[in-house]
């Protein structure tokens, strides 16, 4: 990782596990469901999502109070995502984020529950932004609520579901990915860019960007499920074999998914020459997804 977003992840996360630890503050949820929310919000993760969020204003150079409070939003339906990707009934995931999956502490029904709550939580926060002009408010809660749901992740998971045990086309794998990792991951981006009222050029530009980096990213997550270890990745290795996936490398070989993975991170790269950002996060988180071990 560069020096450069090492410094931004020091200084940026703290602000958002700071207002984290405020979300509960003055709410009176019931018990059980608040700490079943809470255990997987402060679990951690690579926060990459809020961090895409946080990256385009400082690349754009401009600042919002409303931010982290956007990055923090989705951050709450990726974690909700993953309670509900972990489930018996989907990937059966039994190790999370370096700890016992949400179900395996909490029993199914609230942590089916809990993620239920983590989403609608995110858009109450992003119907509740102080500093952002209403109609930049509606067009983020619309390109987040696009994102996550049935043309998004929800439409990408299932797919992903229905193409366990069979032998898809590189176009429905990448289908797949696209939605299911993609969506929410260019939603960070296109949040960021709206929050910075991005002309369209760079909101094209950004578009391409977010297309092929949301792809590189489930390519590497595929990549890291054959070649990394569970410790390394806080989550089960070989999951992906283990219940006939599609993915890239089962579809295209190791090398094959090493190539893809390549193309579209020089694609996303590309995308961003076309906008003057001088040192770019963006950029700089691209390579990171791609050289991430974990
Ligand atoms: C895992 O996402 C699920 C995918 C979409 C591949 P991350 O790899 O971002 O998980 P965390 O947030 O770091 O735990
Ligand atoms: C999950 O993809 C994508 C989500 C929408 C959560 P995976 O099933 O590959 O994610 P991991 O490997 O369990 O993190
Ligand atoms: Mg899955
Ligand atoms: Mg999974
Ligand atoms: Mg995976």
């Amino acid at each position: 990782m560069s020096e450069q977003l090492s410094k931004f992840m020091d200084e940026k996360l703290p602000l958002l596990h700071k207002h984290f630890s405020e979300l509960f503050v003055g709410t009176n949820y019931p018990k059980v469901l608040q700490e079943a929310m809470a255990y997987s919000v402060n679990a951690g993760g690579k926060r990459i999502r809020p961090l895409l969020v946080l990256a385009v204003l400082h690349d754009l150079d401009v600042t919002s109070k409303d931010a982290v409070q956007v990055a923090g939003a989705i951050e709450l339906i990726h974690t909700y995502s993953l309670i509900h990707d972990d489930l018996p009934c989907m990937d059966d995931d039994d190790f999370r984020r370096g700890n016992p999956t949400n179900h395996i502490v909490y029993g199914e029904a609230t942590a089916v529950l809990a993620a239920d709550a983590l989403q609608t939580l995110a858009f109450e926060e992003l119907a509740s932004l102080q500093h952002t002009a209403p109609a930049t408010m509606l067009a983020i809660l619309r390109a987040v609520s696009n994102a996550s749901g049935a043309a998004g992740m929800v439409g990408g998971q299932i797919l992903d579901m229905q193409g366990e045990g069979k032998q898809l086309t590189l176009t429905e794998l990448e289908e797949i990915h696209v939605h299911k990792t993609g969506a929410l991951l260019a939603c960070c981006i296109e949040s960021g860019a709206l929050l910075a009222n991005a002309t369209d050029a760079k909101m094209q530009n950004l578009r391409t960007f977010s297309r092929n980096i949301g792809l590189a990213f489930q390519i590497k997550d595929d990549i890291l499920d054959v070649t990394a270890s569970t410790e390394q990745l806080g989550k089960t290795a070989n999951k992906d074999t283990a219940s006939d996936k599609s993915t890239y490398p089962a579809l295209l070989g190791l090398e094959g998914a090493q190539a893809k993975l390549a193309d579209h991170h020089k694609q996303a790269l590309d995308a961003l020459e076309g906008i003057d950002l001088g040192s770019s996060l963006l950029a700089q988180i691209a390579d990171y997804i791609i050289d991430r071990n974990a």
